[in-house]
């Protein structure tokens, strides 16, 4: 049989010898350890795994996800039971906003000297210090934009040396947008209404007593817009 190749990793100071290619996810489980916090979608899109090593002959300390990161040969391994980042408290309803409004929550905004560490580490390949040069402007819309696909790893903020925490000022930007500031939508407004009165109560009622068979025939059958 052929022989699997092995590396040797660390995990918080224990050794392991696990297979080459699995991720930091893998190599955890496959060493005996059962994560119940710090994972998710296992995909690369919630967020919840990121993860801090330092790799042989290297004093830098590294951090990516745990689920996208793969195992090399010498790796340690530490498990944080969450990345850091004070969150600001509010009411999004209560809020007006306006261009002092995201800093006025996160003044530590105004400290960014621009170093673009944050845009360097982020896995989804963000324009990271682009929406908080935005952001310290006070264009709630522009920082909605370009932070559209933060999974909110906080690993920029691990990263910053002025200690902000990005994405919680992405988030807060992103759902004063979409409160306040985004044009309305008159389909959306009508399908919550059709909810509201219970116009497909009878259509999922009939769903629900269908065979998965039966809803796998559906939904090959489905309407769908041309490509
Ligand atoms: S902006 Fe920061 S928190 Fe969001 S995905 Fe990128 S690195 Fe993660
Ligand atoms: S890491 Fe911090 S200081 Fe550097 S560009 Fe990003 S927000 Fe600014
Ligand atoms: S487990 Fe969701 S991003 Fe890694």
């Amino acid at each position: 049989m052929e022989e699997v190749e092995k590396v040797n990793i660390s995990i918080m100071g224990r050794k392991h010898r696990v297979p080459a290619g699995l991720t930091i996810l893998q190599a955890m489980e496959f060493s005996g350890y059962t994560l119940v916090r710090g994972v998710g979608c296992r995909g690369g899109v919630c967020g919840a795994c990121s993860a801090a090593y330092r790799l042989a002959d290297d004093y830098h300390l590294k951090s990516g996800l745990a689920c996208q990161t793969v195992v090399e040969d010498g790796m340690e391994l530490v498990q944080l039971p969450f990345f850091p980042g004070n969150k600001a408290v509010y009411e999004v309803e209560a809020i007006t906003p306006d261009e002092s409004t995201l800093r006025e929550f996160y003044p530590e905004i105004a400290r960014c000297m621009g170093c673009n560490s944050c845009t360097l580490i982020c896995p989804q390949n963000l324009e990271v210090m682009e929406y908080m040069s935005a952001a310290l402007r006070g264009d709630v819309a522009k920082v909605a934009e370009l932070s559209f696909e933060c999974i909110l790893c906080r690993l920029c903020a691990t990263r910053c040396p002025a200690d902000e925490v990005q994405p919680f000022v992405a988030i807060l930007a992103r759902r004063l947008y979409g409160r306040h500031l985004a044009p309305p939508s008159p389909h959306l407004a009508q399908r919550v209404a059709e909810i509201k009165e219970g116009t497909f109560e009878a259509g999922l009622g009939e769903m629900k007593e269908k065979s998965k068979d039966e809803l796998t025939e559906m939904y090959k059958a489905r309407d769908i817009e041309p490509q």
